[in-house]
């Protein structure tokens, strides 16, 4: 009985998030794929709520619903991309990428419920941050756009700490501070000469026995690569310039600075390089 009662309040849930999803959508023309999407949105979300559950006994926060979160569509172009100002698109491709980093942490022992201190580099207006709200780690963001930082501290509020960096280091935290840090989407668009210099400061910031992940562009393959393993494209958008790698050239440069344990493909993008500190 009480676990009906439950399955019934889950589905009730689900389809109150469902349904404030759709009300956001505003042109006919399409849509039958924005309800497709408020309709993925919503699966996502039940398996990101029982994720959290099953494995930390845990209920979501409020906040990894609120579509006040989403950001309008000036601020989506100017710091990723417009289609992330729709709310089914913000919220999926959240669900599935948080849940993409929370099982690759447990499987190399980095649970994100035991962390105290978690920075998310480049983190935007606070897209993933706000699936590590549920946990008690200290939670940290930084990013180069002013947009982006005004704009999250404004709906993430004081839970998460987000300071506006530099395009060089430093960065404003202490040596050997963070449990984890994650890149999202972030050395996909720094250029070449200063990736190594983001990573050795990355490094300083880490707790030894900590973790990185960053991700990358989907690997070039060597015919598809210059001499060097590496490319930059689209340089005339500027921070939104894309930077690509054979799978054997960002192996050799994190291993540089950390300890490689994983590089794995992920079904929501490119592949992420999982690494720990470790000794040089
Ligand atoms: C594609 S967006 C991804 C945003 C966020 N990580 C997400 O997944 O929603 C890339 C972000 O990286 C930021 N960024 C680029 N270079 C950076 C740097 N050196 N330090 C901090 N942030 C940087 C950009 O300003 C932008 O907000």
């Amino acid at each position: 009985m009480k676990g009906n009662l439950k399955n019934v309040a889950e589905a009730l849930d689900g389809a109150w998030f469902h349904f404030r999803l759709k009300a956001g959508l505003k042109k006919p023309a399409r849509r039958m794929k924005r309800l497709k999407s408020a309709w993925e949105a919503a699966r996502r979300r039940g398996l990101l709520k029982s994720w959290y559950r099953e494995r930390y006994d845990l209920a979501m926060h409020p906040i990894q619903s609120d579509v006040s979160v989403v950001p309008c569509e000036e601020v989506a172009a100017c710091v990723q991309s417009r289609n992330k100002s729709h709310a089914p698109t913000f919220f999926a491709t959240g669900y599935q990428q948080a849940l993409e980093y929370f099982w690759e942490l447990e499987d190399h022992g980095f649970p994100p419920d035991r962390m105290e201190k978690i920075l998310d580099f480049g983190c935007g207006v606070g897209r993933l941050l706000i699936h590590f709200f549920p946990f008690k780690a200290k939670l940290f963001g930084c990013d180069v756009n002013e947009t982006a930082i005004r704009t999250g501290s404004r709906t993430l509020g004081r839970r998460a700490a987000l300071s506006l960096t530099g395009l060089l280091p430093p960065l404003p935290y202490a040596g050997d501070f963070f449990n984890l840090i994650y890149a999202n989407s972030v050395f996909t668009h720094i250029r070449y000469d200063s990736q190594e210099i983001w990573m050795k400061e990355l490094r300083r910031v880490l707790k030894p026995s900590g973790c990185l992940v960053l991700t990358a562009h989907p690997f070039l393959e060597p015919d598809q690569a210059p001499s060097e393993g590496w490319l930059e494209k689209d340089l005339q958008k500027g921070a939104h310039m894309d930077m690509l790698f054979t799978r054997e050239k960002l192996a050799e440069l994190v291993v540089r600075h950390f300890r490689l344990l994983e590089i794995r493909e992920q079904p929501s993008g490119g592949p992420h390089v999982i690494l720990t500190k470790g000794d040089l």
